[in-house]
């Protein structure tokens, strides 16, 4: 059976890294829920259809976080004055070691999931916990929102307090085999499993032979952190003195890309073999600007990842960021950079507004296949602006529109959401 709608607003859209595509008063079409193009008019082949109108308010397409937490949700905002490996000993393990509870993660997962649906998000990649009938929850109710999810049952086997850290790398991997296969029985439509070692330094080498096992037998993506902290980078180097990087160090476990669809958080410290290696194996990059500056982590060189045709997006990092909206997360990027470009190295120009809106729709949006975009063949994800709480005494054009929608995120709601064709708010 096919369904379609036309939807009118002031469309607004990348058709390129560096470009935006503005159709005020435009149209675009959803059919089977794909985009069949974006137009200043109506074609007539579609004059037939049900016409959605959202005549001067800003359309975009839905946006993607490459990187968040949904367990760390519940404390955003608490505990901001330490660094990422004392942040995670003080506060993140003990906030997870709660999921264990059920019933404790119904309501977080709960408010977890309200808080996706209703931002600008569409798509997110998950961690959850090492617990797996706690992320069997989280996805359950992820895939009752509508939105789009890869979601990963966390994998840590050392170096993390007891009862969180797993008891060993084949329990944990056996956990993840069983979860595994509950999420094929479940025939989710819009959630995904994601394979998810924490880091380097929660996963013995012997999990992370047993996770590529895994990988190859289920053909999950990956996503774990990389290079996000120095005292991170400097462990690293201990526990693998075999590998040149940090990315080798994924690499030698045959865990860094090179076919497999594969996101890396933060790349702060990341140099240029690092860059060179994930380019040349198409790893992501989830470029996570506010959190690197909550940690004290640094400025990751986002003009570099630009510069090198690395595959790259924005993640929340929620808890270590505090917004889970990724309009946020381009002011933020954009802001990085600029600090970046004064302080750091003049060769690296900071981010447009351009760049920093393709980053958080199309360029992450590419993780999970044609999404980002109002090109024909898109996945049709929709969002609706609400700026009454930004008023302006004079007329304001699409791009200062767009501008103010991400430096004023908090500012300004979503008054309705489609993803994949299908209205979730
Ligand atoms: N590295 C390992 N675990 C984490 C985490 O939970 N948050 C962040 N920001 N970095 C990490
Ligand atoms: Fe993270």
């Amino acid at each position: 059976m096919s369904y379609g709608f036309a939807l009118k607003g002031d469309i607004c859209f990348s058709d390129g890294p560096a470009s935006l595509k503005t159709l005020p008063g435009g149209y675009i079409v959803c059919l089977d829920g794909l985009c069949a193009g974006a137009w200043e008019r109506l074609p007539e082949r579609y004059a037939g259809l049900p016409l959605l109108d959202y005549s001067g308010k800003l359309v975009i397409p839905g946006l993607a976080d490459l990187h968040t937490h949904a367990p760390q949700y519940a404390f955003r905002g608490a505990g901001m004055d330490l660094e990422l490996l004392e942040w995670l000993d003080a506060h993140v393990f003990p906030e997870e070691s709660k999921y264990s509870d059920l019933g404790y993660a119904d309501r977080a997962y709960t408010i977890f999931a309200d808080a996706l649906r209703r931002g600008p998000n569409t798509r997110a990649c998950v961690f959850a916990t090492v617990h797996a009938p706690a992320t069997m929850l989280l996805m359950d109710k992820l895939e009752a929102s509508g939105l789009v999810t890869f979601v990963g049952k966390v994998n840590m086997d050392r170096n993390g307090p007891y009862p969180l850290r797993e008891e060993s790398a084949a329990k944990s991997a056996e956990d993840t085999v069983r979860w595994a296969e509950e999420c094929l029985n479940r025939r989710y439509r819009n959630t995904r499993p994601i394979l998810t070692p924490r880091f380097i330094p929660s996963c013995s080498d012997e999990l992370m032979r047993l996770l590529k096992e895994i990988q190859a037998r289920y053909g999950l993506p990956l996503q774990s952190h990389l290079s996000e902290n120095q005292s991170e980078c400097d462990w690293v180097s201990e526990l693998c003195p075999g590998s040149a990087t940090y990315g080798d160090a994924y690499a030698s476990f045959g865990l860094f890309g090179g076919g497999v669809p594969t996101v890396m958080a933060h790349c702060v410290q990341s140099g240029d073999r690092e860059i060179a290696l994930m380019k040349r194996n198409g790893v992501y990059v989830a470029h996570c600007p506010q959190s690197n500056t909550n940690l004290v982590s640094g400025i990751a060189p986002a003009r570099k990842f630009l510069k090198n045709g690395l595959k790259a997006g924005l993640g929340s990092d929620v808890a270590g960021g505090c917004h889970t909206s990724i309009f946020r997360a381009m002011s933020d990027a954009i802001q990085a950079s600029k600090l970046y470009w004064r302080l750091v190295d003049q060769g690296c120009r900071p981010l447009s507004i351009e760049e920093a809106f393709y980053l958080g729709t199309v360029g992450g949006g590419s993780f999970f296949g044609k999404a980002g975009a109002f090109e024909e063949g898109f996945e049709f994800d929709a969002v609706i602006i609400d700026e009454s709480g930004t008023p302006s005494p004079s007329p304001l054009g699409m791009k200062e529109r767009l501008a103010r929608a991400i430096y004023l995120s908090s500012d300004c709601g979503v008054i309705a959401k489609f993803v994949r064709g299908s209205k979730i708010l």
